[in-house]
């Protein structure tokens, strides 16, 4: 080993770790000790009382939330900035931490990204899982995602692709407070766009469909709030940046009998084989 090789600059990582929804009950053991053992910690939360609470466990919490800006700044600068100022702890050598609300990989962007830039340029990188919306959806409402199936969408993606829908599953959708946003400077749409979304709906389920509107805990003093409406009275009801929107089953699960009795063939010679083993390895 040359002395150069031995005089090794420190090597910056980044984690990005989910604090969950819920303060103070969803933070897992390993997503603290990221926090508690890197030199600087981000922080894009869900309020100002839980970025208080992240506070207490590291001195250097820096909180993303002013990068927004007001009025005519696009999301997607502000989120490329987290990225950018993550990284530039990351190369000056320091073990960065960006804490986010919920997940840190689910319908977020930055987390993805920073991980991307950071392992591309060599550094260590790592992503913790945290509660998400989703998993408290789950629970808050009774909803077990391998009984019917699930799928989730960012509400904007069915009004601006094709997207099939199966009506036999659920159908979550997330960010339906500003659907139809593509200016990416909005945090609200109005009804208007809601009832874009209603009437892309309305090609898979009648306008009487029974749907729920959800917003979970994310203060222990909070209950999650959950308000039941028809479709088509989505429109005229308030969808708040943090809400998401279940549509249950429409349609019931349909056989496909032709695979069933292929299935069925298999079980026939599994039994077969079972019974005249030698049979089988005669062959
Ligand atoms: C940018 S995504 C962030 C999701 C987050 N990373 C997670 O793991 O849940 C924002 C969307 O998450 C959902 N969401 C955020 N907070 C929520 C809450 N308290 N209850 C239900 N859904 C929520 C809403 O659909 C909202 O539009």
């Amino acid at each position: 080993m040359t002395p150069d090789t031995d005089r090794r600059e420190p090597r910056g990582s980044i984690a990005c770790v989910g604090l969950g929804m819920t303060l103070g009950s969803h933070l897992s053991p390993l997503a603290r000790s990221y926090i508690e053992q890197s030199d600087v910690v981000f922080a894009a939360l869900s309020d100002a009382i839980v970025e208080r609470w992240l506070e207490q466990m590291h001195p250097d919490v820096r909180s993303l939330q002013p990068y927004y800006g007001s009025g005519d700044k696009s999301r997607a600068v502000t989120y490329r900035e987290w990225v950018d100022v993550m990284m530039a702890e990351v190369r000056a050598g320091r073990r960065v931490c960006g804490v986010f609300y919920g997940h840190p990989g689910i319908f977020a962007w930055s987390p993805h990204e920073v991980i991307r830039v950071a392992r591309a340029e060599g550094f260590h990188a790592h992503m913790e899982p945290g509660i998400s919306a989703e998993d408290c959806l789950y629970a808050d409402l009774g909803i077990d995602p391998g009984r019917h199936g699930c799928q989730h969408y960012e509400a904007s993606q069915l009004l601006l692709y094709e997207t099939p829908i199966n009506p036999g599953a659920h159908l979550v959708l997330w960010q339906v407070g500003l659907v139809g946003d593509r200016s990416m400077k909005r945090f609200a749409t109005g009804p208007e766009y809601r009832q874009v979304l209603v009437d892309v709906l309305s090609r898979d389920y009648p306008p009487d469909h029974g749907i729920i509107i959800y917003r979970g805990a994310t203060l222990p003093i909070e209950r999650p709030r959950i308000r039941h409406l028809a479709l088509r009275d989505l429109p005229a009801t308030d969808v708040a940046a943090e809400d998401t929107v279940v549509l249950p089953p429409a349609a019931p699960l349909r056989a496909q009998r032709a695979v069933r009795e292929r299935l069925t063939e298999l079980d026939r010679m599994a039994a077969e084989s079972r019974e005249h083993p030698s049979a089988s390895h005669e062959k």
